[in-house]
């Protein structure tokens, strides 16, 4: 069987170590990629640090891939070897993207438009779906503002907010919320991206170095033109879901990226997204996303984050993780490019 170069998490709480794999061949209705670029996301880290979601170790991780297809399952249609493709992993060896080679369900899979490259569209797929099943997909696994992509669907007039506008999950928030039409879309983030924030869609920028995380639902009444009934926390912890609750009306909702966040009464409700369509209760909305992405990329609505493409092939993703963890990444998306593993 032919081999490729891998990248192992090779236990429990253990390291990254660089190993030879077999390279896979696709079942029913999977195509094969050949990776160009994978995506560092904080679960990386995460899952390396607290160990969760994986059950089988050597385990391969990366959720955010893009690359040429190599092999064409029985059924599948709408491929050809050679196209160019971007998807989302998954927490299994046979569906990630820390490797040369990867398999996929080809309904979870689509095609990077020609109006970016492989490192940008490796930047988008973990970051729009946390971003659009949360806002988008139907109650309970978001907030339902449009689980069918219908295009006549706008909220003009409408007031939302972000916090944490500029980590990769909130620039794909802002971005679904000017989709979908609202007038006044306000990111919580450090003020030195305002003007990027502004051109993809923020009409107002909080400057969290100016504005404490405790004052930020005081300065969203202000700014916004009507009063919230959505709010999206890109960050997670506590504080800063206690500032999408005190923004937003009674009866709203906030989507939140902790998959562990709860209600806190009031008639409000909190929807913790689990960000990932190839888990069984997202499949059916994965499937629309996916048939949608491509399109509003090649039209300009949705635009990937800015990248930093990483040196070392699968090597150098180590070294990626640990930045990523002392908060030493702002605004950008790391990139590694397995095929450039030695
Ligand atoms: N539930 C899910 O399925 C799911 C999926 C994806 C991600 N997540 C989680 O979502 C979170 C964000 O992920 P990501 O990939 O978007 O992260 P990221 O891009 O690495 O986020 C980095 C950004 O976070 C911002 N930030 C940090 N603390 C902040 C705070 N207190 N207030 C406002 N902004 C703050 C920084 O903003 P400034 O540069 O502006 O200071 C930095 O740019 C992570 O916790 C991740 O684990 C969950």
């Amino acid at each position: 069987m032919p081999e490729q170069k891998v990248l192992f998490l090779d236990k429990p709480k253990g390291s990254f170590v660089v190993a030879n794999a077999p390279i896979l061949k696709p079942g029913p209705g999977q195509i094969s990629i050949k990776l160009k670029a994978a995506a560092l996301n904080p679960v990386d880290w995460k899952i390396q640090d607290y160990d969760f979601f994986i059950k089988d170790y050597p385990a391969i991780l990366g959720t955010d891939l893009a690359g040429d297809v190599e092999e064409i399952g029985d059924g599948v249609e709408g491929f050809s070897k050679g196209d160019k493709v971007f998807c989302q992993g998954y927490f299994v060896n046979d569906l990630a993207g820390f490797q040369q080679y990867t398999l996929m369900p080809a309904d979870l899979v689509g095609k990077i438009p020609s109006n970016i490259d492989y490192a940008q569209a490796a930047s988008i797929p973990l970051g729009y779906s946390t971003a659009a099943i949360g806002l988008l997909a139907a109650h309970p696994l978001g907030a339902g503002l449009n689980p069918t992509y219908d295009p006549t669907v706008k909220y003009t007039g409408e007031s939302a907010l972000v916090i944490g506008g500029s980590a990769s999950v909130g620039q794909f928030a802002i971005q679904v919320f000017k989709h979908l039409g609202y007038s006044t879309i306000i990111a919580y983030a450090s003020g030195r991206h305002t003007d990027f924030l502004k051109s993809i869609g923020a009409t107002h920028v909080i400057d969290r170095g100016e504005t404490p995380i405790g004052k930020v639902a005081e300065t969203v009444k202000k700014i916004a033109t009507t009063p919230l009934k959505v709010a999206y926390n890109a960050i997670g912890d506590a504080d800063s879901r206690t500032a999408c609750f005190d923004s937003i009306v009674e009866g709203g909702q906030v989507a939140d990226v902790n998959p562990e966040a709860k209600d806190v009464g009031n008639g409000k409700t909190v929807i913790a997204i689990m960000g990932n369509s190839h888990v069984p209760v997202n499949r059916e909305f994965g499937r629309i996303l996916w048939k949608n992405l491509p399109k509003l990329v090649q039209d300009g609505a949705i635009v990937p984050n800015r990248v930093e493409k990483l040196p070392n092939g699968l090597a150098g993703i180590n070294e990626g993780l640990q930045r990523m963890k002392a908060n030493k990444i702002s605004g950008e998306k790391l990139i590694a490019l397995p095929q450039e593993t030695v």
